[in-house]
């Protein structure tokens, strides 16, 4: 419900008249999908180790918005989602069979760092 940073639109009245299709839900859904376009495009250095600290970061107090602080419970829920969205995407590239293995390994390990660059800013 608060404003997030960088979002200069309408802000939702009540979360019961809150619609998957508000203007501030879609400015967090574009958040989204470049972060997972990122993954697959940007180089693995440095700065895009610090990127997905921030991402984790982003979703407390500590950075973006202080009046922020999303509960842990639905950055796993989420982590759920997108570990979903990105096995469905490798598995729909018909790849060879090694190669498929490979890529979802790849994938997986990815994913558990992003899981602990959230959690570490979650912590006392
Ligand atoms: C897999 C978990 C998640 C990922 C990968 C993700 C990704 C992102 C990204 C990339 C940003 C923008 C960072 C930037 O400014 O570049 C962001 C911000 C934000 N996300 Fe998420 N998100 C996740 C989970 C969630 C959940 C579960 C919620 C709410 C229920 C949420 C709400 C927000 C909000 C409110 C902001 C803005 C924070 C601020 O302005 O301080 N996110 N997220």
């Amino acid at each position: 419900m608060p404003r997030q940073s960088g979002y200069e639109g309408q802000i939702p009245e009540s979360l019961e008249t809150l619609t998957l299709n508000h203007e501030m839900i879609q400015f967090r859904k574009q958040h989204l999908g470049r972060y997972l376009e990122t993954l697959v495009t940007r180089p693995y250095d440095e700065k895009m180790v610090q990127y997905l600290d921030l991402v984790g970061k982003i979703h407390t107090p500590k950075a973006g918005s202080p009046a922020l602080n999303v509960p842990l419970v639905q950055m796993n829920a989420l982590m759920g989602f997108v570990s979903t969205a990105l096995i469905n995407t490798i598995l729909g590239l018909n790849l060879d069979r090694a190669t498929e293995v490979i890529t979802l390994i790849a994938f997986n390990k990815l994913l558990w760092i992003q899981n602990d660059l959230i959690n570490r800013h979650y912590q006392a």
